[in-house]
């Protein structure tokens, strides 16, 4: 959600925290402020409602001197996006940012104010500010004096800390939210993440649940919460967090769209071994002759994802298959048996959601595997097994490449799992991973369909709803075009399944609902096609994404026809998927809409 960003070290730190601070405006950009320290000891802080650039014009006009800083860049949660409840907040000596929620706000506060107190933001942050501030006023020592204000705080943060008087210290602590810190020679920084310390730190060291940190431009000293110090080691920046530039594209998203062949291409040879038709068990290690279950958990697009991966799980390997949005299946009761593997699939690593699903299951035991896009985040250090997806940085916020590379781990994986079962025979495994060797094709085939998706977005973009559906896996594909429609072009859309359309929905069929209506030439292509014909007698404008045999049987009941390459079934999902991407990305163009920051969204979703 929030991004963080802290120097101390620099000659200017504040234009530095700016530029830390634009490579994290995917996690919220509803606000950002800055508050610097001076050599002499003078705090100051510009804040400003509203994206980034606006900060940059407020600090224009009130630069800010000083070698040592904090930043922050904003996905309210409490309080309204305004510049009075935008971060820093500043309480006597102390300055703070912070990204989750402290759920104990409200008994602090009042606490507080009936002390004497004076809050003056809305914010469930400010309150740290006023602790560590008292605390350090009643003498305690910075490490003591945060040992006690991290001990009154209830649930989650990532926070960093500057102080009036004193050029030569940084805080930061972390519980729940990610938060690194970066070194190099002569400066040090705190993140939120790595793209933010990347361009200008050689090392990075991840604080753990529970630490904290105090800095110096020479020096890092990391503690666990009750003050002890700890060991945490320093890892050199990973390679990829520099690729994060647009390009020649006009957004991030676009750009992410068009690099999807390449990255399923590079996702698909680290697991699978066409050559020899495997899956390689160095990349893939679960033996899943030992797994009676899978119970999968994830949020959003990533849950989508889970969605298609039980067909395939269950098809080709004939394993049964839970499936849960992580927001529920952290608090359900959940039952636990031994031999079950518990798949978290997070892009960012970090969804707090998730990983507090992730976190339940390993108390209970279970054995857990993570499909995630960041090899560094939290449950990629949490789970028993990772299995990274290898989509590179995705900064768009709407979910693009990271769902193919998503989808294509989970291929592979319901392959390996076939194999393992034996419920595949050699020569089926074989052509499922000849159909995965065949998709970086594919999609590049599918993304050429870009102009006529583009004049199908002028009939979605003017509607004030639409409806999308399919069957099988070809449901997930709905869902998630519903997702990318709905958030990008804040267009109200709903996915169903095809099937259940006569139970209710179709009672919104009339002349100006697009229906778009996902349907490849597969075993359930004839009941899809009578869905449609219902849809049609209604006077519904049906967009059909089809294939060339499914665009000949579907005729006139159509009003537009999008045809995608034939492809085998098993893929087929991951190569419908990229018209749903293009036409929200088009629609949202047409519509105006913030493509790559869409409004009331951030990425990385850290707090519950
Ligand atoms: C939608 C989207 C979100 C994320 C969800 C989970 O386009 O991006 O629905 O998929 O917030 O995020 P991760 O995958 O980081 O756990």
């Amino acid at each position: 959600m929030c991004g963080i960003v802290g120097v101390i070290g620099a000659e200017d730190a504040a234009p530095l925290i700016l530029d830390a601070l634009k490579r994290l405006e995917y996690r919220g950009y509803d606000s950002a402020g800055i508050a610097a320290v001076t050599a002499d000891g003078a705090m100051d802080r510009v804040r400003a409602s509203g994206k980034l650039r606006n900060l940059e014009k407020a600090m224009a006009g009130h630069p800010l001197a000083g070698g040592t800083g904090i930043g922050h860049t904003r996905w309210a949660t409490h309080g309204a996006p305004t510049d009075g409840n935008a971060h820093p907040h500043v309480a006597g000596r102390v300055a703070v940012v912070h990204n989750g929620i402290i759920e104990n706000f409200r008994e602090l506060r009042r606490a507080l104010e009936d002390s004497g107190a004076t809050l003056t933001s809305e914010t469930d942050t400010e309150p740290v500010a006023h602790l560590l501030d008292r605390a350090l006023g009643a003498g305690a020592d910075l490490r003591t004096a945060l040992v006690e204000t991290l001990g009154a705080l209830e649930g989650a943060y990532g926070l960093a800390f500057s102080f009036a008087g004193q050029p030569q210290t940084l805080a930061a602590a972390r519980f729940g939210s990610p938060l690194a810190i970066g070194l190099a020679d002569d400066i040090k920084m705190i993140g939120s993440d790595a793209i933010a310390l990347a361009p200008f730190c050689d090392e990075i060291i991840y604080l753990e649940d529970g630490d904290f940190a105090i800095l110096s431009a020479d020096k890092v000293e990391v503690f666990a919460k009750d003050g002890t110090p700890v060991e945490r080691p320093a890892q050199p920046v990973p390679m990829q967090v520099s690729l994060a530039e647009k390009g020649n594209y006009r957004h991030f998203m676009a750009k992410e769209i068009h690099e999807q062949p390449e990255v399923i291409a590079r996702t698909l040879s680290h697991y699978i071994d066409v050559g020899a038709g495997t899956v390689r068990s160095s990349a893939a290690p679960v033996d899943f002759r030992k797994v009676s279950r899978l119970s999968i958990s994830a949020c959003g697009t990533a849950y989508y994802a889970g969605l298609v991966a039980r067909y395939w799980f269950e098809r080709l390997a004939r394993l049964p298959v839970d499936l849960d949005v992580a927001s529920e299946y952290r608090y359900r009761s959940q039952l636990f048996a031994a031999d079950e593997l518990a798949l978290f699939i997070s892009q960012s690593g970090e969804t707090a959601d998730t990983l507090a699903g992730l976190r339940a299951a390993k108390a209970g035991g279970q054995t857990i595997a993570a499909v995630v896009n960041v090899p560094t985040s939290t449950m990629a250090r949490e789970a028993d097994i990772v299995l990274p997806t290898l989509a590179g940085p995705e900064i768009g916020v709407a979910s693009t490449k990271a769902f193919t590379c998503q989808l294509s781990t989970l291929a592979a994986l319901a392959v390996k799992a076939g194999i393992d079962r034996g419920t595949l025979a050699p020569f089926e495994a074989e052509g499922f991973l000849n159909a995965l060797a065949e998709l970086p094709r594919l999609v590049a085939e599918a993304v050429t369909l870009e102009h006529a998706i583009e004049r199908v977005a002028r009939i979605v973009a003017p509607a004030r709803s639409a409806l999308f559906l399919g069957r099988g896996t070809s449901f997930a594909v709905a869902m998630e075009g519903a997702l990318k429609l709905k958030e990008l072009s804040y267009i109200h859309a709903e996915a169903y399944a095809a099937g259940e359309l006569k139970h209710g929905p179709i009672a919104l069929v009339d002349d100006e609902l697009p229906v778009i209506v996902i349907a490849p030439y597969d075993d359930l292509f004839a009941k899809t096609v009578s869905n449609m014909q219902e849809v049609h007698a209604r006077g519904g404008r049906i967009i059909a994404v089809t294939d060339a045999r499914g665009a000949h049987a579907i005729g006139d009941t159509a009003e537009e026809l999008i045809v995608l390459p034939d492809v085998p079934a098993f893929v087929a999902p991951v190569v419908a998927t990229v018209p749903m991407q293009l036409l929200a990305y088009h629609a949202a163009i047409i519509n105006g809409t913030d493509v790559d920051q869409p409004r009331n969204l951030a990425k990385s979703v850290t707090v519950e």
